[in-house]
């Protein structure tokens, strides 16, 4: 283990991180960035990716009662009339009448302008939705919106689902998408975006089971972010009052997240009741309802909604991976990720660049980016490539140095405990394997060997 730990983080700290290492750039930044809007780039855009992955296999792959769906962004409009999002999805705002700056009514602390004083105007509501025209003519009629969640999607394919799956209740669909909102009030780096990506489940379950399975997904979702590494301690649920219930919601937690700037929502779960299969069927006019074969009888099912965010997780999961830590005498960046969250898995390091040393090891970086993302790093000091890879969270570096050349055996470091392990290169897959899919760590292979990192090389 190293000797100390400050976990202590600051969102300047992983700002700074991201933008350096390649994480996440603002968007358009060549013209001066588009306000909070963002990319992903090469590390973060793997991040995402095993986020999602990991969200996908433990709420689809591995269960029998959820499939998934694609849906489009653009929906019907009718869609967000009956969703209540054209009347309902809207803050209530308020503009400075001396500077013109607008603000949202919660912000507020007194009935001035926040930011110079001014005098403001009474709150008109302001609707969130992105809105835009389909086909060649801008016109009342060809107005479509951007989706603002991607759960409509889901409550429109019940029937869809139901009939070509010919899945019996309690019946989940999930979805990963892009969701857009004109937020009135951005900031906080990811955390409140304008164009972000969710991960929504949408539960649909007897009416009467409904509470049974609320308090199942709460306790689900809480132990998804445990299980890939969230210090318990960071997480908290909050229920929501009555005051602040969505429209459609009969009861409603947040799972929140302890971030630099506070405790703040990482997930919503809501009980939807039956508002939204009613509200479709009868803008639509065609039936929504379930027919159970076992009792004889049709009924509109209940829903329970999971729905994360993948930036916000990203967010989470990085501010609570990063840590700065004395090791052996020296300070060290290092982000903790799951090894399943990891953008690169393993780092193939030669201790040389002569030719004989870099055909070994570019031979063993071919071989395992069959399997993983792999990086290949010939540059600097070995203590160097090290501090580097830790800055990204690779889990495992591979070692090739000039005693492989005679024994074809290489050492593989641990990111969080620096032990180092050598075994042979006919074992290195399957060791890293093992590793990455959470076996304990370092148990010794057949002829393996144990010990702590050297200094330099
Ligand atoms: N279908 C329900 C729904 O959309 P929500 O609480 O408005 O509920 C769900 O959003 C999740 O989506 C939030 O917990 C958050 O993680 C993410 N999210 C919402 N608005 C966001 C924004 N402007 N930027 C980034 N993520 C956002």
């Amino acid at each position: 283990m190293t000797e100390e730990t400050a976990r202590k983080v600051d969102m300047e700290k992983i700002v700074s991180l991201c933008r350096r290492r390649g994480f996440i750039f603002p968007s358009s930044e060549i013209y001066g960035g588009l306000s909070s809007c963002w990319d992903y780039g090469p590390l973060g855009v793997e991040l995402k990716r095993n986020i999602k992955e990991a969200w996908w296999r433990n709420v689809v792959q591995e269960r029998d009662d959820m499939v998934g769906l694609d849906a489009s962004i653009l929906m019907h409009p009718q869609t967000w009339e009956a969703s209540g999002h054209l009347k309902e999805f809207a803050d209530p705002l308020v503009e400075c009448k001396k500077c013109h700056l607008r603000w949202r009514t919660d912000e507020l602390k007194d009935d001035s302008c926040p930011s110079c004083g001014g005098e403001l105007t009474e709150p008109h509501l302001f609707n969130l939705m992105f809105k835009t025209f389909m086909g060649p003519i801008e016109e009342e009629a060809s107005i479509v919106y951007l989706r603002p969640e991607t759960a409509q999607g889901m409550f429109v394919n019940f029937q869809n689902v139901v009939n070509t799956t010919r899945k019996k209740l309690p019946l989940g669909i999930a979805q990963i998408g892009k969701a857009f909102r004109n937020e009135i009030t951005t900031g906080n780096f990811i955390f409140r975006s304008r164009e972000f990506e969710q991960m929504e489940i949408e539960f649909f379950v007897k009416p009467g089971t409904d509470k049974e399975w609320f308090d199942y997904w709460l306790e689900e979702r809480l132990n998804w972010y445990v299980k890939l590494g969230i210090e318990k301690e960071n997480l908290r649920l909050r229920q929501h009052t009555k005051g602040e219930l969505a429209h459609y919601a009969k009861e409603c937690y947040d799972i929140d997240y302890l971030f630099p700037m506070g405790w703040a929502e990482l997930e919503g779960i809501a009980n939807r009741g039956d508002f939204d299969l009613t509200q479709h069927a009868s803008s639509s006019g065609k039936s929504l309802d379930y027919f159970d074969e076992e009792a004889k009888e049709h009924f509109v099912p209940y829903i329970i909604e999971p729905s994360a965010g993948v930036d916000r997780s990203a967010l989470a999961f990085l501010c609570d991976a990063y840590a700065e830590e004395l090791a052996e005498g020296e300070m060290r960046t290092i982000l903790h990720l799951h090894p399943s969250l990891a953008p690169v898995k393993v780092a193939v390091l030669p201790l040389s660049r002569r030719e004989k040393l870099a055909q070994a090891a570019k031979q063993v970086h071919a071989d395992l980016r069959q399997c993983w993302m792999v990086q290949y790093d010939d540059a600097q000091s070995i203590g160097r490539r090290y501090r580097r890879q830790d800055e990204i969270g690779t889990p495992y570096c591979v070692t090739v140095d000039f005693q492989s050349l005679e024994d074809n055996q290489v050492t593989i470091r641990e990111r969080d405990t620096m032990n180092q392990i050598r075994l042979p290169i006919s074992e290195l897959k399957s060791a890293l394997a093992a590793k990455l899919s959470g076996e304990p760590l370092f148990v010794l292979p057949p002829g393996g060997q144990i010990w702590k990192e050297e200094k330099e090389v």
